[in-house]
């Protein structure tokens, strides 16, 4: 991840974190004089003014190429904070999981999040920024994710992000999280530029997606009942085999014959490019208790297989279509979904097939982190200038 980071290291930590604290006094004392009026003192007037010339927040002599981005990422079970340099140069991305405290409750329970989030933000900024050898002078930009995601999570980021923002006056910028899924694979692909289809696969969202620019989206298809991750994570459930599931059914899937039960592809009608998972989800459910019933004994390594046959199956056939009607020559795949072995592989091959070039992140770069949300953020800037500090968090936000 870290590139460059450690060679980087130009300043030890200790003098880092003197500027922090001289340059926290100083911002203080402003800060008390603005807190009287609360943010209609420091704000939209403030904020869209560095926006509306982005550049002259930032010192003359500093490049696109050494832009410094700090980002934050808070929307689910991950609080993480990264460090960018310039376009992809990720110089840290530190990543908090909260995987092993959800994990005995079957899922993410939202108010648990929000509570270690809260506890855990200031700590990976300070550590990214240590990894990164930047003090808070360095940063031009802060950039965070304002949705979509649980709203509880995404506040504490959102007020961390703004704090920061206000404290350092520096612009920052509102990332939509699936566009920070996207923006992932430019940080392993120097030579990757935009147009391309990106099948975007998590825990809450499969979108077929036309990136025509760094800032330009248009969805193609989407779920119109379960993500690919959230039937992953049930049918993980039905079998026992905790959360998450992903990870476990692609482990679990290697073991087992995916031809072993012919569960049913749900394509939808002809030329769509939605989804549906949550026939197959039934469908295993359904089999199981069939099995149970009957005092035969399931193989939940054919079950994982032949569940992760189908929904693969259908996924890769339907961005193959839209790869082909849009005349594309690249895709990209997205999300903690595309960490998947089988998925992988089966998109891969197809592509090689069709002559298409196709992308995947490093995995780290595929689950949640803040590293792809500060690439992001970075084109966000470039292309629309810095948000008003008032944006709100959207639970719900769209592509
Ligand atoms: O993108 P992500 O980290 O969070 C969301 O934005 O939703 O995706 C999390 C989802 C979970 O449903 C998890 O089970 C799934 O990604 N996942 C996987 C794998 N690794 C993570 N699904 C299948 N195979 C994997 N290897
Ligand atoms: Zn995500």
């Amino acid at each position: 991840m870290a590139k460059n980071g450690k060679e980087r290291k130009s300043q030890i930590n200790e003098e880092a974190l003197m500027i922090d604290v001289s340059k926290k006094q100083f911002h203080r004392d402003e800060a008390d004089g603005i807190s009287k009026d609360g943010f209609s003192a420091i704000s939209k007037d403030d904020f869209s003014a560095i926006s509306k010339d982005g550049f002259s927040a930032i010192s003359k002599e500093k490049t696109r190429e050494d832009f410094i981005t700090l980002a934050i990422e808070s929307s689910c079970d991950e609080s993480s904070a990264s460090i960018l340099r310039g376009e992809r140069e990720l110089l840290s991305n530190v990543i908090s999981s909260q995987i092993a405290i959800h994990k005995q409750y079957g899922g993410v329970v939202p108010e648990i999040a929000s509570r270690h989030h809260l506890e855990n933000i200031n700590k990976v900024v300070e550590m990214a920024m240590q990894e990164a050898s930047v003090c808070w002078n360095d940063i031009n930009l802060i950039g965070v994710t304002h949705g979509p995601g649980l709203s509880g999570a995404l506040v504490i980021g959102v007020s961390a992000a703004k704090a920061y923002g206000a404290a350092l006056n520096i612009p920052i910028v509102a990332v939509n999280h699936m566009h920070g899924h996207i923006a992932a694979a430019y940080s392993a692909y120097p030579e990757l530029k935009p147009p391309f289809i990106s099948l975007v696969v998590s825990g809450g969202h499969t979108n077929i997606v036309k990136v025509n620019d760094y800032t330009d989206f248009e969805v193609l298809g989407q779920t119109r009942d379960d993500a690919i991750g959230e039937a992953y994570d049930k049918v993980a459930r039905v079998l026992g085999l905790g959360y998450p599931g992903g990870p476990k059914i692609d482990k679990l899937a290697k073991q087992g014959d995916g031809k072993a039960v012919d569960f049913k592809r749900t394509w939808l009608e002809k030329g769509t490019y939605d989804f549906s998972f949550s026939g197959i989800k039934t469908g295993v459910l359904n089999y199981v208790n069939t099995e149970k019933q009957a005092g035969r004994k399931i193989k939940i390594e054919d079950v994982a297989a032949s569940f992760q046959e189908a929904v693969v199956e259908v996924v890769t056939t339907k961005a193959m279509e839209a790869i082909d009607k849009e005349k594309m020559n690249k895709l990209v795949m997205a999300g903690g979904v595309a960490a998947n072995s089988r998925l992988t592989e089966a998109m891969s091959k197809r592509c090689a097939e069709h002559n298409i070039e196709f992308y995947k992140p490093p995995v780290i770069m595929c689950t949640d982190n803040a590293g792809m949300i500060a690439i992001a953020a970075y084109h966000k800037y470039f292309k629309q200038g810095a948000d008003a500090l008032d944006f709100d968090v959207l639970p719900g936000l769209e592509i």
